[in-house]
């Protein structure tokens, strides 16, 4: 079984590709059972995004709560820039036999750092593609290690900024919606793994004050209505639609 949590798909995706080698089955953590997991599966894994230099709170809360068995217990983390100790610190929570970084296109259009173009963003898919078959094939092979991307200071990173980024940083108050651009549809409402969002005359309104931070609704609204504070206006929106590049920003994707 492979759980995963995922904003902008990059994290899905990779689950999912890793799912269909390892002739597992990918699912969203959002909605499951953590004591349900029985763990008879050959493989457990667990494919995140990174956050602040760790996992989301709300998975590694999830994958406290499972009882492993004798699975070869993995994790993927996908980050844009570095991941710190995210894995280690992982599997301080559920105890990992790998751990692999994926470099994945960046998903967080609100600050005035780590940043993708266009163009860096069809980069990193074209070196993730390979990236995630050398992975799969350490899978495979049952591998024990931690590969990934830490960067500098990553143990402080990890513990000390992370903390704070749940403590103040998940808010929703900045998001907003450009009224003459959202027509009502509803996208967002739905895709909102922490139930943040309602419709009210037609319009988003964040109704709790935090989140999960995960920026689906800012990439994903059809219209690119969504905006958090003033940085997100102008910016592009991700997300991940396949590693064939051809069919990032176009008219018709
Ligand atoms: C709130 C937030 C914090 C992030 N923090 C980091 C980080 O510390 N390091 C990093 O390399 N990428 C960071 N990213 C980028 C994401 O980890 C990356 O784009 C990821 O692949 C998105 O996965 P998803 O499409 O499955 O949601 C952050 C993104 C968000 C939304
Ligand atoms: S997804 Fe976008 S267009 Fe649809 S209701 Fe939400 S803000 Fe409006
Ligand atoms: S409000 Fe937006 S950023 Fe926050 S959890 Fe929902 S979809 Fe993700």
């Amino acid at each position: 079984m492979i759980f995963y949590f995922s904003g902008t798909g990059n994290s899905r995706g990779i689950a999912e590709i890793v799912a269909g080698r390892l002739g597992d089955r990918a699912v969203n953590m959002i909605g499951a059972d953590p004591l349900a997991y029985e763990g008879k599966d050959a493989y457990l894994g667990f494919v995140f995004p990174v956050y602040a230099y760790a996992a989301p709170e709300v998975m590694l809360k999830f994958a406290g709560r499972i009882a492993p068995g004798n699975a070869y217990t993995f994790a993927i983390a996908t980050f844009s820039n570095v991941t710190g100790e995210a894995l280690e610190h992982f599997s301080s929570v559920l105890p990992l036999r790998s751990g692999y970084g994926i470099k994945m296109p960046d998903n967080y259009p609100v600050l005035n750092k780590i940043l993708d173009t266009k163009e860096s963003t069809l980069q990193k898919l074209r070196e993730a593609k390979p990236r995630l078959e050398y992975v799969i094939g350490r899978l495979l092979a049952k591998a024990e290690e931690i590969d990934t991307l830490r960067g500098e200071d990553a143990h402080r990173r990890t513990y000390e900024l992370a903390p704070q980024f749940n403590e103040r940083m998940r808010v929703t108050g900045p998001f907003w919606v450009e009224k003459d651009r959202c027509v009502g549809c509803g996208a967002c409402e739905k895709m909102c793994p922490a139930g943040a969002i309602r419709l009210r005359e037609g319009y988003p309104v964040w109704e709790k004050p935090d989140c999960y931070a995960c920026m689906a609704c800012l990439n994903r609204c059809p219209k690119e209505a969504i905006q958090f504070g003033e940085y997100s206006k102008g910016k592009f929106r991700y997300f991940f639609k396949g590693f064939d590049t051809e069919r990032y920003f176009k008219e018709d994707t």
